[in-house]
Parts: C-alpha cells; sequence; structure tokens
C-alpha cells in the first residue's frame, strides 16, 4: 500500500527550488506560522498597489475566511505590466492551432497591449467593476485576452467551456446575470467546426439581460446575425486606445466565477477572489512545477476548466512564463501531435490528464518515440487519480525515466494545486499525490471527524486556510455552508476519500458523494438526472459511475418510464441525445438499464451507492438495505443489470 517508490535524479535535485531538507522545514514553517509565512511570499510573488491589513482573518467553524484584507492589486497588472520592463519583448502566448500549420505568437508587450484595447472596448459597453462578463470560446488568444481584459477593468469574468451545451450555457449566464458575452463565430477541434454563435444565440434567445455579443472571427463561415446586439470583435478593437489603466481592486474582490457540478441540483458558481487565488495560483505554479525563467510551460486543460485558469492562464503569466495554448485535441491530425508539439516548441513543461494519458497510451509506444522528446523536463497530471500503470508508461515511455511526475490533487473550489510532489524534494509513488502544498494541512478522517491510522481510507479534509480557497457561491452562501463546512465543523470538506500511507503520502481514492468524472470532467449525478427528467416519457431516473478504460468512468443510468410509455431502442436514442443537448458531448449515457422502481429510504431518498454497486456487478456486500421502502426492486434490478462492455 505504500507503493513502488522512484527518487528524484540528482540532476533534477541539483537545479530544483527546493530541496527534501527545505520541504520540511518550509512546509513546518508555513502550518505553524501561516500569516508570517504567506504575508512573505504574497510580497515576493505579487505586485500590491497597496499591502493589506491582515494577512488572514476568520475560520472554518464560521466559514468566513479572508485574506490579505484592504490589500489593493490587479491581476492584469501582474500577469502583463509589471513583466514588461524585463520582458516585453519575451513570448508571453505561444499558441499551436488546432491545424498543426497555425502558430501564432504574443509577447508580453502585445499581449499587454490587446487586453488594454479590449478593456477600453468593454468600458466603451458601459461595463463596470463587479460586473460579470461570459467567456464562451475557443482556445485562442483572444479568450486569455478576453480574461485578462476583465480583470484589468474590475469585471468579474465567467468562462464556460466551449464544449457546453445552449442549455448549459443558458443555465450559467442566468445565474451569473451578465449583459454581455464573448464569443466566436465558430471553433475548430480535430478539423471540425464548433457553433459556438448559434450556441449563444440559442441560450440568450430568452435572456433579455444580454445586450452585447462580442464575436472574434475565427473562421471564415458565416453566422446568423443580430444587427442590433452582435458586434465584431475585431470592428471594436480597431480604434480602441491602447492606454487602459488597471483598475485598483480589492483582494476580497471576486476575479472570476467558475461553475462547477455538485451532487444534486445545478452547477455552482465556484467565487475566487482576487488576492488569495492569484498569490496562490503564482506560488503553486513556481514550486509544483519547479518553473525556471526560460522554461516553455504547456498544460492542455481547457480554459473553461479551473486547471485552465490556475496553470494556462493566470500561474503561469505571473511567474513571467511562455503559455502554450493549444487549440487542438491529442489525437489529430495524429497521435504523436502532443509529442510533436513538444518538439516544436521546446516545451520543457507538460501537464495534462490521466484521460489523455490512458488514450494514447492505447495507440502504442511508437507513437511517442517517433518524436524526440529531449526538452522535457518534468510531467505533470490532475483531474483523477492515476493508475500506477499508466503513471509508469507516462513516466517511462513519456519522459524517458527522466522527468519526475507531479501528481496534483485539487478541485475547482481549492484555487491551485494542493496535494502533490513538490520535484526535488521527495521521491514519487506511482498513483499518489505525495503530500501537502505549503500552507495546506491534510487529514483523513471517519465519519465522526477523527483522524483514521496510516492506511486507513477515509473522508478527506482540510484542516486549516489556505490562500487559494473560494470565497463562497455566487449569490448561495447557504450551500457554500452547507457544501463544505457543515459536516465537519471547523474543516474543509473535500468531497473525495484517500487514504494516507505510514510515509505521509495521500492516495486519492475518488468522490464520496454524487459527483462523476467522465474524462476528467465533473458531471454531477443530479444535474445529469434533471435532464433525463426532462423527457416526457420519463418519471425517475438515477446516474451512477461505471469504470471504463479511458474515460476512468463513464454513465451506467436507471430509468422509470411513466407508465403509459413503452420502452425502446428509440427512446434510448432519444435519452441518450437528450442529456447530450442539456448538458453537453462530454455527459453520454454509455448504458441505460429500464427498471420499474429505485430503491429508496423510506424518506424517498435514492440510493445511488446502492444502484453504484449494482451496475459495477459489487453484489457481495450490498450494504445495510434494511431502510428500504420496497427490497423487492433491489432483486428486479440485480436479475436485469447490464454487463459492462470491455472497452
Ligand atoms: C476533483 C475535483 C483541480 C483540477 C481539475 C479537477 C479529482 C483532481 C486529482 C488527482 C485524484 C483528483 C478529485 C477532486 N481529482 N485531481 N491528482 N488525483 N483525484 O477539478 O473538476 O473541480 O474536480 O477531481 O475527485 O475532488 P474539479
Amino acid at each position: 500500500m505504500s507503493g513502488k517508490e522512484y527518487p528524484i535524479s540528482t540532476e533534477f535535485v541539483q537545479q530544483a527550488h527546493v530541496t527534501p531538507e527545505q520541504y520540511d522545514a518550509l512546509y513546518a514553517q508555513s502550518i505553524r506560522a501561516p500569516k508570517q509565512f504567506w504575508g512573505e511570499k504574497a510580497l515576493k510573488f505579487i505586485t500590491w498597489f497597496k499591502p493589506w491589513n491582515e494577512v488572514l482573518t476568520g475560520s472554518f467553524e464560521k466559514a468566513n475566511v479572508s485574506w490579505f484584507q484592504e490589500g489593493k492589486l490587479n491581476a492584469a497588472y501582474n500577469c502583463l505590466d509589471r513583466h514588461l520592463e524585463t520582458r516585453a519583448n519575451q513570448v508571453a502566448i505561444l499558441w499551436e492551432g488546432d491545424d498543426p500549420s497555425e502558430v501564432r505568437k504574443l509577447t508580453y508587450a502585445e499581449l499587454h497591449e490587446e487586453v488594454c484595447r479590449l478593456g477600453n472596448v468593454l468600458k466603451k459597453q458601459r461595463i463596470k467593476k463587479g460586473d460579470r462578463i461570459c467567456i464562451y470560446m475557443p482556445m485562442i488568444p483572444e479568450a486569455v485576452i478576453a480574461m485578462l481584459a476583465c480583470a484589468r477593468i474590475g469585471a468579474i469574468h465567467s468562462v464556460v467551456f466551449g464544449g457546453f451545451s445552449a442549455d448549459a450555457l443558458k443555465a450559467r449566464i442566468e445565474d451569473v446575470d451578465c449583459h454581455l458575452v464573448i464569443t466566436a463565430n465558430e471553433g475548430l477541434r480535430a478539423g471540425k467546426t464548433i457553433s459556438l454563435k448559434k450556441n449563444v444565440d440559442e441560450a440568450i434567445q430568452d435572456c433579455p439581460q444580454v445586450q452585447r455579443v462580442i464575436v472574434v472571427k475565427r473562421t471564415e463561415n458565416a453566422v446568423p446575425w443580430n444587427a442590433v446586439r452582435d458586434v465584431w470583435y475585431h470592428d471594436l478593437m480597431a480604434d480602441a486606445p491602447k492606454q487602459c489603466p488597471a483598475e485598483m481592486m480589492d483582494a476580497s474582490d471576486p476575479l472570476f466565477i467558475l461553475y462547477t457540478s455538485g451532487s444534486t441540483g445545478k452547477p455552482k458558481g465556484i467565487v475566487h477572489a482576487t488576492g488569495g487565488y492569484l498569490v496562490y495560483a503564482a506560488i503553486t505554479h513556481y514550486y509544483v512545477f519547479d518553473y525556471h525563467a526560460g522554461d516553455i510551460y504547456w498544460c492542455t486543460a481547457d480554459i473553461g476548466w479551473i486547471t485552465g485558469h490556475s496553470y494556462t492562464v493566470y500561474g503561469p503569466l505571473l511567474n513571467g512564463g511562455t503559455t502554450v495554448i493549444f487549440e487542438g485535441v491529442p489525437h489529430y491530425p495524429d497521435f504523436s501531435r502532443c509529442w510533436d508539439v513538444i518538439d516544436k516548441h521546446r516545451v520543457t513543461i507538460f501537464y495534462t490528464a490521466p484521460t489523455a494519458i490512458r488514450a494514447l497510451r492505447r495507440e502504442g509506444d511508437a507513437w511517442v518515440t517517433r518524436a524526440e522528446r529531449h526538452s522535457l523536463k518534468l510531467l505533470g497530471t490532475v483531474g483523477e487519480p492515476i493508475n500506477p500503470d499508466v503513471w509508469e508508461w507516462y513516466y517511462n515511455v513519456v519522459g524517458e525515466k527522466r522527468c519526475p511526475i507531479v501528481d496534483t490533487w485539487w478541485q475547482t473550489e481549492t484555487g491551485g494545486a494542493m496535494i502533490a510532489p513538490l520535484p526535488g524534494a521527495m521521491p514519487l509513488k506511482p498513483g499518489s499525490a505525495a503530500k501537502p502544498f505549503f500552507g495546506v494541512v491534510p487529514a483523513v478522517v471517519d465519519e465522526q471527524g477523527h483522524d483514521v491510522p496510516a492506511g486507513v481510507m477515509g473522508k478527506l479534509v482540510i484542516k486549516q486556510p489556505w490562500p487559494g480557497m473560494m470565497q463562497t457561491i455566487y449569490k448561495n452562501r447557504e450551500r457554500f455552508i452547507d457544501g463544505y463546512f457543515k459536516e465537519f465543523p471547523g474543516y474543509y470538506a473535500a468531497g473525495d476519500d484517500a487514504r494516507c500511507d505510514a510515509d505521509n503520502y495521500f492516495w486519492i481514492v475518488g468522490r464520496n458523494d454524487d459527483v462523476l468524472k467522465v474524462s476528467g470532467h465533473r458531471l454531477g449525478s443530479g444535474e445529469l438526472e434533471s435532464a433525463l427528467l426532462h423527457h416526457a416519457a420519463i418519471s425517475e431516473a438515477a446516474v451512477v459511475g461505471v469504470p471504463h478504460a479511458v474515460k476512468g468512468e463513464s454513465l451506467y443510468a436507471f430509468v422509470v418510464t411513466k407508465a403509459d410509455v413503452g420502452i425502446s431502442e428509440q427512446l434510448k436514442k432519444e435519452l441518450i441525445q437528450q442529456v447530450r443537448r442539456l448538458i453537453g458531448p462530454i455527459a453520454t449515457l454509455e448504458y441505460i438499464q429500464w427498471t420499474d422502481g429505485l430503491p429508496k429510504t423510506r424518506s424517498g431518498k435514492i440510493m445511488r451507492r446502492l444502484l453504484r454497486k449494482i451496475a459495477n456487478n459489487d453484489l457481495k456486500e450490498l450494504g445495510d438495505v434494511s431502510t428500504l421502502a420496497d427490497p423487492q426492486v433491489v432483486d428486479n434490478l440485480i436479475k436485469n443489470r447490464i454487463d459492462l462492455r470491455d472497452v
């Protein structure tokens, strides 16, 4: 259980920011005197217009933690302006298009100018400090420009992943209540177009508050146009002035809102405050990736996810790095794409998700070894547990045993990496996210909130505040408190199961709530079930996860039709289509089992835990079914379960 160990090479250790001894000392100091530690780091990593009064106030008990109170700063200033003196001509954004022949490079000076212009464009559209702006974009430089332009003028960006459907976009636009959307006419992915503007049109059909849609022209194809509401990005930018002062923001002013799935109901708008988030994004990017000036850093995450925010955009730009923005996918034009991009741009740090690694591994080593990968120095992974075999392949084949792998555990809510090996400071264990980052105090606890012994599985909590933590859930403080601080008073409940071994290495097992991870994307059972219930033929539904060789998890639905409805292959197809339409193509049901009823507690709650066991054919210990309203239901469900396909 404490696993195989891989030491870090002496060569790597010699150039690393942190040695093993330093880690222990720094970590101890960071949790003993967090205010002093974070105060010093905040000054080192961020430029403040005005210093804070207090590093840290509030507590988990009261769910009112606040960092760097009264401190003034601006995110865009920190990502751009302060670098101009020393690295105006260094490439900030290295954009690799879907088609390998398309490359764009923006220096810090150029990016700064574009951001200032767009900031002025937004101001001319009467956007003010505190207004929310929705960004629904492909992975093109303008997406980053849009985020930073919002930050520059104090507007709060809410990026919605371009793979989400019109309905999912609509729900997010309505919740965040924005007047302006920035999008592109189309996106490009593996040679195919994605109709972003069309989705926006559909999403805002009955959202009268959206008065303006700014459209970047990514392809030459025409799209429907509303002359009153829609404007071309390039037209507005043409005569926009280049000077745009960076707004003085309070450390506690929200920088962005990002929607993520909870176990039930609709997605929640995670709010990150400017001060703490920036400090944490910068420092974790620097230490976890052992970032050095001159590195070419590539995080494959889309900006629609937190990984894209913290480690494609903010972290690398705060540290004055060159960040690769990749529009395409790992399998296009062929399975060598990632490794070709690494050779082409001399990428030194590569950070991706286990699902991508699994998919590439399946195609065989030749796609990897065809490329040189000499520039690579460090590899990273995030989003779900990485299976030790997959880890070893990544380490041996991709990294040629030369590159440490940082397996980073964190969440949309945590803002940045929380548990991850500091490369150079500790040996690696395949499948373990290793040890906590500075200032982070994780623990594995039982149902009563007591620490469990080494090796025993329990629930993962965080015992002390850290600067990257979310500020609240947008317009829903109650859900913020209930979801994270109620189960274990005084602790932050992560929603994951984990073990901690005798060497103090953490092994994350997976979610302990009804959140699913499909290809690393977070989906809530409740949200999927609502999408099914939207169909006139359906009376009840429950969705659980089953293992999938590439996606990690795939979706297994138990569906009860209304009394007068016959079941059919056609209905199955409709349901699959409907969930994709309401959420997005990532939400594709893999299995649908028809049933007459669902197992429920006497109070009427669907017992998803039991359903998960049935779907997984894990029938030995079905647990306590004594609370079941109708035990007969379970026998029928077992009898009719669908055999999982070999994928
Ligand atoms: C959930 C958070 C934070 C970036 C992307 C995901 C799972 C994340 C790991 C890892 C095992 C992981 C957890 C967590 N997770 N990283 N290295 N090992 N599990 O953000 O979409 O908010 O999902 O992803 O279950 O709770 P997210």
